[in-house]
């Protein structure tokens, strides 16, 4: 074994950051004798220099994170600050002076990921991130070297912890969206301000990053068609268990058409209780990845949190010094496919649409008429009175798979007639 050691520069010493260089003391033994060589911690960059960090050398600790990347002596930079700059900057300066990364930053990667491979590949150096993407799982590696022999064809997920456990309340307890976001809350599930999550940004720029791996092309956080999970209701659940069914805050990356695009879109939807994701319960994440000679793959676990999170980071660090030591880089991007993204007229799927309709003769009939003459063929219709009896009555329509696109132009339609009030909600059923 090497005795001189790796040098790590830990940029961010927050949930994760902590976790890493914790793990980097504990483990320091085991990692040496799987590396073939010591890894050092050679410096901390925060924010807060006064802040107490439990195991932490003081004397390791700065605020100038660029001097800190410019030493010149830096094998490996981890960067766990999170954000687009300065964490950017930070990450090519990295590159400059001669050091590899390993970051969990989705947001930067989703939308600056070319980039920042063509920086390394350029500095000859390694941009490894399996963190940024559904905390400890396994999933950047399997797609970019287990199935770098087949073909991927779907990519249908729940990574984003927080919504899970939110979804997965209202479907045990029948809560309320708010009351369920306020235990999340209450129980450190959801942050102070739960945008990111509940709007599906963070599982958006998953999505983005999943995609462009798994279908060999560039795929950007601006490409991820994006539905946030706040208008979920009750009652929505209730319709979804009426079908056998719960719903989920879902990203799906797929071949569209005849597999000459891609899409990429996170939106909450009914799937059945059958579906091994239906069963995933609380704040884990699961994501299945169908391809054409592996079949169907089911990856489960932990999404986030401080040590799972540094797991799938501390992977990442054990390849690239290995990389390092052997002389050698990993894989880059994968990109040659080049597929366009498609918008989401093109998604294919099904739908389960209620509507507040004229409790009288004839109007079912004018309802299918409207999907008819739209293209969107009906599988089943649920039409119940309202006990109040306000000559109202909810109509539930279930489709066979059509295209976003005609669904649309139906919804369009059906907003005309006198006959319907209102259109109560629209989900899409995935995963059948
Ligand atoms: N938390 C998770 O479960 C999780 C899961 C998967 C991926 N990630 C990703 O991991 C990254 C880190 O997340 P986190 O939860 O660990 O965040 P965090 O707890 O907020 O920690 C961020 C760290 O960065 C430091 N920092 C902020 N601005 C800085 C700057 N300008 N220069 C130097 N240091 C700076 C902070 O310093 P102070 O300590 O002084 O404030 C803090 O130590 C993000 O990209 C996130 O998306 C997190």
């Amino acid at each position: 074994m090497r005795t001189r050691p790796l040098k790590v520069a830990l940029l961010g010493c927050g949930v994760v950051g902590s976790e890493v260089a914790r793990i980097m003391t504990t483990h320091a033994d085991d990692l040496a004798a799987r590396i073939g060589a010591p890894v050092e911690l050679a410096g901390v960059a925060v924010r807060r220099p006064s802040r107490v960090r439990e195991g932490i050398d003081p004397s390791l600790v700065t605020t100038d994170a660029t001097a800190l990347v410019k030493r010149g002596d830096i094998d490996v930079v981890v960067e766990v600050i999170g954000g687009i700059e300065p964490a950017r900057t930070l990450i090519t300066t990295a590159f400059e002076h001669g050091a590899s990364v390993v970051s969990a930053n989705k947001a930067l990667l989703a939308q600056d990921g070319a980039a920042l491979h063509a920086a390394a590949e350029q500095h000859g150096r390694d941009l490894y991130y399996e963190a940024a993407v559904a905390g400890a799982i396994p999933l950047i590696r399997p797609l970019r070297e287990s199935l770098a022999g087949d073909k991927v064809n779907r990519v249908l997920g729940i990574v984003n912890g927080t919504t899970n456990f939110i979804l997965d309340k209202m479907d045990s307890t029948g809560a309320g969206y708010q009351e369920a976001l306020d235990e999340a809350t209450a129980l450190g599930y959801a942050e102070a301000d739960p945008t990111a999550d509940v709007e599906g940004f963070d599982a958006a720029a998953k999505a983005a990053i999943l995609a462009g791996i798994a279908f060999h092309s560039r795929v950007r956080l601006d490409d991820v068609y994006r539905e946030g999970m706040t208008e979920v209701t009750a009652s929505d659940f209730a319709s979804a268990k009426n079908m056998g069914c719960t719903i989920k805050l879902l990203a799906i990356c797929e071949r569209a058409g005849d597999g000459g695009s891609v899409t990429a879109r996170v939106h909450p939807a009914m799937i059945p209780l059958t579906h091994p994701l239906a069963s995933v319960r609380g704040a884990y994440n699961a994501v299945f990845v169908e391809s054409d000679a592996s079949g169907q793959l089911m990856f489960y676990g932990p999404g986030a949190g401080g040590a799972p999170t540094a797991s799938a980071v501390l992977g990442d660090l054990v390849a690239v010094c290995r990389n390092r030591l052997s002389g050698a880089t990993g894989p880059g991007e994968s990109a040659y496919a080049a597929l366009p993204v498609s918008g989401m007229g093109d998604v294919v799927t099904r739908y389960h649409i209620s509507l507040d309709v004229a409790d009288k003769p004839g109007v079912l009939a004018q309802v299918a008429t409207v999907f008819a003459e739209h293209g969107v063929s009906i599988d089943t219709v649920r039409q119940q009175g309202r006990p109040e009896g306000d000559g109202e009555a909810s109509l539930v329509v279930v489709t066979h798979r059509a295209s976003d696109a005609s669904l649309s132009g139906t919804v369009e339609a059906l907003r005309k007639l006198d006959t319907v009030r209102g259109v109560a909600s629209i989900m899409r059923v995935e995963g059948e």
